[in-house]
């Protein structure tokens, strides 16, 4: 049978490796998709650049409207990124009844729903395996693995380049800038970074990964979004001290009150197997209520990694061209007239734990005063350390808390109510806890 005939748009990270990937295995891709997959047609911005792969066999283009128009493509894999040309580029492909293989989460997560109805009135598949944690075939795990579970909660580190940094900030003393450098050197952050260490990355992918797990429609207007850049070797330091390590989450609950949707720095018991998630590495815990707690994790960024999830979707769009448009796997997993509009519910709603820092004069009375704010909004302390004064606080001594569930809204009093106090000197840190055990 004739290979079926694949346009790239892009041959950057991603797309590079792509080429290499099916250059390298494209006889035993062959062998798994029933025919071979030959990229005939590739576009670049600048045909001159170096690249990570051989594109020998393979014609250029300035052009990706050239890709996207040429009868010859049937599947148009999307590499280029952003939500403004790769959304022409992608809802153009449709219109001329192409599928489409993205990487592209912002793009999902923006315009998805879009997409997705465009593609089903096309009858063409649009897969995304690659938009989430990279290699880890987390897309295809819930919306097919899983497909019998009730999903409760899934919690993930889906941004490689933030994990790489509060890694080697850890464990290396690295400097934030300087680790962002050498992660944008070795193609995992994004075109533009402060998508990485903003959380809106991470943002986009959980976007993603609670519409397939929910059976809700794309609401990336909704996530909580939280980054890195706050986030202190003191915080780190004290985080250890106490058994805990911090991370990046993408947290999405379902509640009996509505769907939470979090993105944010997050202290987590350090015996966990996701707290021990280093580098690049993503993972994602994802809990049913058949299954209980399943834990995913590989690669979240890099040209090989996320082509390995590319060419997973080129496969799986091979296998799928002959069949009914009707009988195929869901994009969201859900039918799409079975999509329901569970709410969202705001950060004030949402109940975690919490880790507090402060710093306060050194004076009697200042613990009592604090704590009694505390209980006065029925907010239970699990742990507390009080640091003696140092040069390096100006002579103020530390306290770090530790406090049982609470309602953000009440905690936000709290806060507000602590710094009032004549004795603490400084603004509270505040940063979310989660145990990620199996009650919740
Ligand atoms: P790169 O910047 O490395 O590559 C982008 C490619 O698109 C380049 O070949 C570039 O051409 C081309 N391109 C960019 N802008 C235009 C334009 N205006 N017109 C035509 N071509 C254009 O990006 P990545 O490969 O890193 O990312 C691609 C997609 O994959 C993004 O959506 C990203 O979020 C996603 N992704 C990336 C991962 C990673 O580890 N890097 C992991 C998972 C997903 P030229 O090379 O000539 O500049
Ligand atoms: N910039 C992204 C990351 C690429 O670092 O996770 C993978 O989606």
């Amino acid at each position: 049978m004739e290979p079926v005939k694949v346009g790239l748009l892009g041959l950057g990270t991603v797309g590079g490796g792509t080429v290499k990937v099916l250059a390298r295995s494209g006889a035993e891709i062959a062998r798994r998709a029933g025919r071979g997959i030959k990229i005939v047609q590739a576009s670049a911005r600048d045909l001159k650049k170096a690249r990570n792969c051989d594109t020998g066999g393979i014609a250029l283009t300035t052009d990706p409207f050239a890709v996207v128009n040429n009868p010859e493509i049937q599947i148009v894999a999307e590499l280029i990124g952003g939500d403004g040309l790769a959304r022409e580029l992608v809802m153009q492909a449709i219109s001329n009844g192409k599928h489409v293989v993205t990487a592209n989460k912002a793009l999902i997560a923006k315009y998805g729903n879009e997409i997705f109805a465009a593609a089903q009135k096309q009858g063409v598949m649009v897969a995304f395996e690659a938009a989430v944690a990279g290699g880890i075939p987390i897309i295809k795990a819930i919306r097919e693995g899983l497909a019998g579970n009730q999903i409760q909660w899934l919690a993930g580190i889906i941004n490689g380049t933030g994990n790489f940094i509060l890694t080697e900030m850890r464990d290396k003393g690295r400097d934030f800038a300087d680790v962002l450098k050498e992660a944008q050197a070795l193609g995992y952050a994004e075109a533009d970074p402060t998508f990485d260490v903003e959380g809106i990355d991470a943002a986009h992918k959980l976007t993603i990964l609670a519409s397939i797990a929910f059976g809700i429609p794309l609401q990336f207007s909704k996530v909580y979004t939280e980054g890195i850049t706050r986030i202190t070797r003191e915080d780190v330091n004290y985080a250890t001290e106490l058994g805990y390590r911090i991370k990046h989450l993408g947290i999405a609950r379902r509640t009996t009150q509505g769907i939470e949707l979090r993105v944010h720095p997050t202290l987590i018991p350090h015996r966990r197997l996701i707290a021990n998630v280093d580098g690049v590495m993503n993972a994602v815990l994802v809990k049913g209520d058949a299954v209980g707690p399943t834990l995913f994790y590989g690669a979240g960024a890099g040209a090989e990694p996320t082509a390995s999830a590319v060419v997973a979707d080129l496969v799986d769009v091979t296998r799928a061209l002959t069949t009914d448009p009707e009988n195929r796997v869901p994009h969201l997993a859900f039918q799409p007239d079975a999509l329901t509009d569970a709410p969202i519910l705001g950060m004030d709603e949402v109940e975690t734990a919490y880790y507090l820092r402060m710093q306060a004069m050194d004076q009697p009375g200042v613990l009592a005063d604090v704590t009694r704010v505390l209980a006065d909004l029925q907010i239970s302390i699990e742990a507390i350390i009080q640091k003696e004064p140092s040069d390096e606080n100006g002579g103020k001594a530390s306290i770090i808390m530790l406090t049982h569930r609470v309602r953000e809204r009440a905690m936000k009093q709290a806060i507000s109510r602590i710094q009032a106090l004549d004795a603490i000197t400084s603004d509270v840190v505040r940063i979310r806890l989660e145990n990620l055990g199996n009650k919740n």
